[in-house]
């Protein structure tokens, strides 16, 4: 595996006994609806999961706690659908310990809190997207934020491709920064994928728009011998290829069909095979004709990333195409298999194969534009050297 860039810190480079440790995570999770009592619950906890290892090292050390997340899209506004007590709730559960949800992320108030943390607690912002000011990466809000800690620590991998305050303005200013275990995992993997895959290494692609992921799918042709598309995104490639698609079926917008020309000629040009479905099940997954062509080739495959599922996979039958590849490649312990996309990942769950998978990646849009560009904001801010406007303390 390649190792990650030497010139970002790693939370294990700081003594972090009695000092404010600020970890900035993507708790971004879904939420249930409310029930009759007006209480959610999170409904997939991949994320807050894979931050543990992080919170649990700082804990150990003698960290005074803050954890700063975002969560859904509040536009700037307090909102309490939007609060992260759910989050909060949860994480008491699987941390098995005590912690302390505030009412806000910034203020006289909050900064006192964070001064009055004994060592192991930890403290938990509410959203930080109750503020404009975060999206808006405001200087103040960022001054405001740093002064609630001595060291900055980034775990938020699915949000380092935003430049917000949070991600990338606050980093900017502390001097004392770096990553925590989960990104210098989603670090590794991706690298990998970038610099030296296992050959042969395949791009398996599913889910509905290839417009969107044209750049990274361009990018990764460097690399990989061979793509396998599946999911409504295949109609593209089919019409491209000047098929005629069903009227029942999805139909490709006319610039998802463009960008299916352009990747058609250009893994033409550089010898790349392209397998397109054979057959599908009423148009809504792939078919068995399709199903056993993709099991026969991946089973060659060193290394696969997977982007997208196959087909409806939340309904039955047509989520067999999607589980059947799952299973394949569960069996293949010879392929480095890695997963980028919330619904990618929430298929492979799915399927009950997730264990098998050497990486499910906690990034959708940043996992793309990491393979895009080689690196994100929130993660190349960690390489520069930051300067404090003002005094970090009320004191
Ligand atoms: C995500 O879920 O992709 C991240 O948490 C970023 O959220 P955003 O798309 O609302 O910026």
């Amino acid at each position: 595996m390649a190792a990650p860039s030497p010139r970002i810190k790693s939370i294990r480079d700081f003594n972090l006994k009695g000092k404010r440790v600020l970890l900035r995570l993507d708790f971004n999770v879904p939420l249930s609806a409310p029930d009759a009592d007006g209480h959610c619950h999170v409904e997939d906890d991949t994320r807050i999961r894979e931050a543990i290892p992080t919170i649990k090292y700082a804990k150990e050390k003698g960290a005074k706690i803050i954890i700063a997340s975002h969560l859904g899209r509040p536009k700037g506004k307090k909102n309490p659908s939007f609060s992260m007590a759910p989050v909060a709730e949860h994480l008491i559960t699987l941390l098995g310990t005590e912690l302390t949800l505030v009412d806000d992320c910034i203020g006289e108030g909050i900064e006192l809190k964070s001064q009055q943390l004994l060592e192991g607690d930890i403290l938990i912002l509410e959203n930080l997207r109750f503020y404009a000011e975060e999206e808006n990466n405001d200087h103040d809000f960022c001054t405001k934020l740093a002064r609630l800690c001595d060291i900055y620590i980034t775990d938020a991998f699915g949000t380092a491709h935003r430049k917000h305050a949070s991600t990338y303005g606050l980093p900017a200013i502390m001097e004392q920064k770096g990553m925590g275990f989960l990104i210098e995992k989603e670090l590794k993997y991706f690298d990998t994928l970038l610099e030296a895959p296992a050959q042969p290494f395949y791009l398996i692609l599913g889910g509905a728009k290839v417009s969107d992921k044209i750049k990274t799918i361009h990018a990764l042709f460097k690399r990989v011998q061979g793509v396998l598309v599946g999911g409504a995104m295949a109609y593209a490639f089919m019409k491209a290829k000047g098929q005629v698609i069903p009227p029942e079926w999805k139909q490709p917008a006319p610039e998802d069909v463009d960008a299916a020309k352009f990747l058609l000629q250009e893994a033409s040009s550089r010898e790349i095979a392209f397998l397109l479905p054979a057959d599908t099940q009423s148009g809504f997954d792939i078919g068995p004709k399709t199903i056993s062509q993709f099991v026969e080739f991946l089973a060659k495959a060193k290394t696969v990333f997977w982007n997208g599922p196959l087909g409806w996979f939340e309904k039955e039958p047509y989520s067999l195409g999607t589980n059947t590849i799952a299973k394949a490649l569960a069996e293949n312990p010879n392929c480095v298999k890695v997963v980028g996309g919330g619904d990618t990942v929430s298929a492979i769950n799915q399927a009950g194969f997730a264990a098998k998978f050497d990486h499910l990646s906690t990034g959708g849009g940043a996992a793309l534009e990491y393979l895009e560009n080689g690196g994100l904001p929130g993660i190349e801010i960690l390489k520069t050297i930051g300067h404090r406007a003002e005094s970090p303390s009320l004191t």
